[in-house]
């Protein structure tokens, strides 16, 4: 049977992973996958995590099964980070771990399959170049509308607001709630109240997927908008990501969760994720979960990486800050917010980058501005000149 199967090309953001590793000039600059690296270049484990590793290493008596839900005492712990400490609607939300944002994103998606089988997504491009697939893979249709104009940086709010007023009720609007993957560009606070108007007068359910709180300008400001719309609508899912706040990439550590329109929901709810994740994956891994457990439930390891996570913010609005003084044309970078920018060039000019300059972005144009020190901004504006971006 296998020979009916055609070959699928490989994600090409992943590839270039290793087209990196392979290239041998010293000056190499790797703007790719998305990874923080720090001022040596490294992706370090994080200090916390290093003394959460520690700790559950001595302590740790027992690898048993969890369930299905995975470590509950992870998720009730995220939950004032995510959503403030005694949100209204505590009582309406019920979470469950994941393998990563991405397990969170798959999970929801069948949920609403499930629940709400006629619902659409409606997805503003340019967007994670997974999101469409996921929910596609979930038979759910994907409704794309123009989010962002790369050429002058800037939201197409009139589109946005197109496309929420033209959704039928029930809908699903899926929402960075921060630091946009691939672009940088959020959503300013006036423009969020609008689309939280928007959800609520077209009764839309918002999926908020918060796979970088803490990059952008800190761990409350960057949960402002998510917190927002949970104060008003009635419905929502949230894909959480601890992959990149805590530096713990492959271990996979996500939850999903979900903001009922009654209380007696709840219990339908859980029962259901549930029942997916074990169809999916049975159990989440339990490692990374811990670690975040484990440095959540110590006030002195939760200093540590409230300290680490703001080293890091700053170091990557800083490196935008390099960029935009290094030329007039990308000042634009300094406005953005998380991890990404991206420029409007061709896949051409992104391969010209990487061959004739050793500059690593995705083919999309897309940066990661976690990728670079300071003092790799003159030599990433060069090659831009060379290759006529700016
Ligand atoms: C990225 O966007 O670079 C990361 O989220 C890695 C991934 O899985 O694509």
């Amino acid at each position: 049977m296998f020979d009916k199967l055609n070959s699928r090309p490989a994600d090409s953001l992943l590839a270039l992973i290793k087209v990196f590793q392979a290239d041998d000039r010293p000056g190499k600059i790797d703007l790719g996958v998305g990874v923080y690296r720090d001022t040596m270049g490294r992706t370090p484990v994080m200090r916390a995590v290093k003394a959460a590793e520690q700790f559950l290493l001595e302590t740790q008596d027992s690898k048993k099964y969890l369930g299905p839900e995975g470590d509950l005492q992870f998720v009730r712990l995220l939950q004032p980070i995510i959503f403030g400490k005694s949100p209204k609607f505590t009582q309406r939300l019920v979470g469950i771990q994941t393998p990563g944002g991405s397990g969170a994103l798959r999970l929801g998606a069948e949920l609403i399959q499930a629940a709400n089988p006629s619902a659409k997504v409606l997805l503003g491009t340019p967007s994670w170049p997974n999101h469409a697939p996921i929910f596609s893979s979930a038979r759910l249709p994907v409704k794309e509308y123009a989010f962002v104009d790369l050429m002058s940086q800037q939201v197409k709010f009139e589109s946005v607001v197109d496309a929420l007023s033209s959704a039928r009720e029930g809908d699903v609007v899926l929402l960075h709630g921060c630091c946009h993957n691939p672009t940088g560009i959020d959503f300013t606070m006036e423009q969020w109240r609008r689309i939280t108007e928007l959800l609520v007068t077209h009764r839309l359910v918002p999926f908020i997927d918060l796979a970088y709180q803490g990059l952008g300008d800190g761990l409350e400001q960057d949960a402002a908008p998510t917190r927002m719309i949970l104060d008003v609508v009635d419905e929502a899912l949230i894909a959480y990501s601890c992959d990149k706040n805590f530096g713990l990439y492959r271990e996979r550590v996500g939850a999903l969760y979900v903001m009922t329109r009654n209380v007696d929901d709840i219990g339908k709810v859980e029962s259901n994720m549930a029942a997916l994740a074990r169809v999916n994956w049975s159990m989440p891994p339990d490692h990374g979960a811990a670690i975040v457990r484990t440095i959540l439930e110590s006030e002195e390891m939760s200093a540590m990486w409230h300290a680490e996570l703001e080293e890091m913010c700053l170091r990557v609005n800083g490196n935008r800050a390099a960029l935009a003084a290094a030329s007039p044309d990308l000042a634009f970078i300094s406005r953005q917010r998380g991890l990404f920018s991206n420029l409007s060039v061709s896949r051409e000019t992104a391969v010209a980058l990487r061959m004739s300059h050793g500059i690593y972005m995705a083919d999309s144009g897309r940066m990661n501005l976690a990728g670079m020190q300071p003092t790799d901004a003159d030599a990433i504006v060069a090659a831009l000149r060379a290759e006529g971006c700016l």
